[in-house]
Order: C-alpha cells, then structure tokens, then sequence
C-alpha cells in the first residue's frame, strides 16, 4: 500500500497542555481523507506538524516518505497548502498573487499551469482583477490555484470551508473531487462539519480531545453506529397485526421498526406490512453525529461563530484598506 501520509504515535504539547495525544493513521495515496472533531479537539495543531510548521513533541510523520522533522524542505516541496486563514493579497491582482506564491515556493515554468487552472476553475476573466473584489468562493478557488501551483503531491486544508454559505460549500466539495481526480492528488483536510466529512471524504478520523477516537469510512462508521429506522404516521383504524409480527415500538400514531438487516430489508418489511392505514413513512439513517456521541459521550455542537467572527474581522480591514 502506498502512503501519501503516515503518522506514528504523534503527540504534541503546548507547555504542559498535550493538543494530540498519541494518534498513528496512515493517508493513502489518492484519498480525500478528514480529520472531524470539534473546536479545541486538536486538528490544527496535528496539521501544523503534518506541514512542518511546529516539530512534534514525540512520534514520527512522514509525508510522502520524507521526515518533517528531518526533511522539512523536502515535505514543503511536496505539498500544498490552503489554510482557514486569509493569505491572498488584497492589493494585487490575481496573476499577481499567483506570480508573489509562485516566487515565495522559487517556482519556474508555473505561468502555463496557472492560466490553465484559472480556465479549468472558470475564473479566467477575474485574471487581471484586484482580488479584493472577488466573492468568496472566487477567493477560495484561487487559493486552491495557489495550493496546487507547485503540482504537489498532498494538499492540506484546515477548514476549508468555514463560515462559507451552502451552495459555495458545494461547490468547493465538488472542485476538490474534480482536482483529486485530474491531479491524482492526495487532500487531507480538517472540517467540524458532520455533512462535509460525510458526502466528501474517503475516510475520516474522529478527533476529540487530542485523541483520534475512530477512524474509518463514513458509511463503516455509522453502520457502527446503528440501524436505519423506519418511521410510520398511522391512523387509528392501524391494528397491531398490520404489523403481521415486524418488531416494533408504538407511540401513539408513531411507529417506529428498526432495520436491523440493513437498509436491503427496507424494501421487504414495506412489503410485508398492510400500508392501508399508514399516512406516511419515513426512514432515519444513523449520522455521524450518532457515531460522535457514542464514542464521547458529548454532541459536536458547532461553535464556529467566534471563528467567523474573526473573518467578518479580516473583511472589515479588507474594505478598510480598499
Ligand atoms: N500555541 C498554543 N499554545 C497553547 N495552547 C494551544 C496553542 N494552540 C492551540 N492550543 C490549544 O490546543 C488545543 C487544540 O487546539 P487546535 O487549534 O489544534 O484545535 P482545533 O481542533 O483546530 O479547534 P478549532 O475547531 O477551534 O480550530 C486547544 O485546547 C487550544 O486551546
Ligand atoms: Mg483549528
């Protein structure tokens, strides 16, 4: 199996505080892999190591089989960056950032790449713009632009997605798809965000309190958590040998029957049930939030608000200066 990232025992410490406690995963090659958790749980200090921007305070990583402690130079070289922060230059044009990045990672022949991706990313015409006017998800392609200028093997991405609205949020899960696709690149980022984790990565590992608590496939991790359940609206003409003998609980005109077989008995307990007096029916599939709650015992509640806060802060300054 090749490995794009490999981590090994990695614990780091702020004084005498440990921010990631002890965790090992391995990223393979060509995976959109996610680190979930929430606010405090340890994802931007396990990226902060994984791109070589703090030393771990023990363990061992390895990207793309270079040391970050041993190999920054070598780990920088192979990987793109698209941080939560706002790196773009307001001042300048678009080519221009591009042109500044490009200069700042001692990058030549990037012009070609460049021009492509902004045709491939449909922001050609923004080209020579101020990217202080740009929208958000304008700014965001471009700095993904900017993350895979040095055709890189990894790209990390600590929430890349914070504070955006829905459909921008969409559309960037869709552009990651597409560039891991075209560029066979491996995308290792971090998200509080259940529904992201769920629909975009490949993989994802739990994060709380430093420690990675499960580490699997969306679809592995909520079958742990549980089975699917039926839910049907009846009316008082529905008798209990309608049920013709399915387990179930009933609360008043709410029947619940759990799906213990799997979604593919679905369609046979439909079957068997007489619906004539059923107004309606639906199905609840296990979530992540489910599986974040058995492993801690505590919901991810979204605490995004200072962080977005602090953004609203950035454009503030962004208008203040333009
Ligand atoms: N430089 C630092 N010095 C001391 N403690 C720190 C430092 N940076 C982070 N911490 C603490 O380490 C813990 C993990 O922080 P980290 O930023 O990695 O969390 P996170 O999962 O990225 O959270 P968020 O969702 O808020 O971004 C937090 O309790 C935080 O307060
Ligand atoms: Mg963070």
């Amino acid at each position: 199996m090749e490995y794009t990232v490999e981590v090994k025992n990695l614990t780091l410490r702020y004084g005498s505080f440990i921010a990631v406690d002890n965790i090992s995963f391995n990223v393979k090659k060509g995976e959109i892999f996610g680190l979930l958790g929430p606010n405090g749980a340890g994802k931007t200090s396990t990226i902060k190591v994984l791109t070589t921007l703090v030393p771990p305070t023990k363990g061992r990583v390895l990207i793309s089989n270079y040391d970050v402690e041993k190999e920054p130079r070598q780990v920088r070289r192979v990987m793109g960056w698209v941080a939560s922060e706002v790196i773009l230059d307001d001042d300048l044009q678009v080519i221009e950032n591009l042109k500044l990045q490009a200069s700042l990672q001692g990058l030549y022949g990037w012009e070609e790449n460049a021009e492509n991706m902004l045709e491939y990313f449909k922001i050609k015409e923004t080209r020579n713009k101020k990217v202080g006017g740009l929208s958000t998800g304008m700014r965001k392609k471009l700095e993904i632009i900017m993350a895979l200028l040095s055709e890189p093997s990894v790209i990390f991405m600590d929430e890349p997605t914070i504070g955006l609205d829905v459909g921008t949020r969409k559309m960037l899960w869709e552009l990651i798809r597409d560039i891991r696709k075209k560029h066979g690149v491996t995308i290792f980022l971090t998200t509080h965000y259940m529904e992201e984790a769920d629909d975009l990565c490949d993989r994802i590992a739990i994060i709380s309190k430093g420690k990675i608590v499960a580490i699997d496939t969306p679809e592995k991790l909520k079958a742990k958590a549980g089975s699917s359940i039926i839910t049907l609206e009846v009316n008082q003409d529905f008798k209990a040998s309608d049920l013709k003998g399915i387990k179930a609980n009933r609360k008043g005109n709410e029947i619940n029957i759990s799906l213990k077989g799997g979604d593919a008995s679905f369609t046979k307990i439909l079957k068997r049930i007489n619906l004539k007096n059923v107004d309606s029916l639906r199905l609840t599939k296990p979530s992540l939030d489910t599986v974040f709650l058995n492993l801690t015992g505590s919901t991810m509640e979204e605490q995004e608000s200072s962080k977005i806060q602090n953004m609203n802060f950035y454009a503030t300054i962004r208008r203040a200066r333009s």
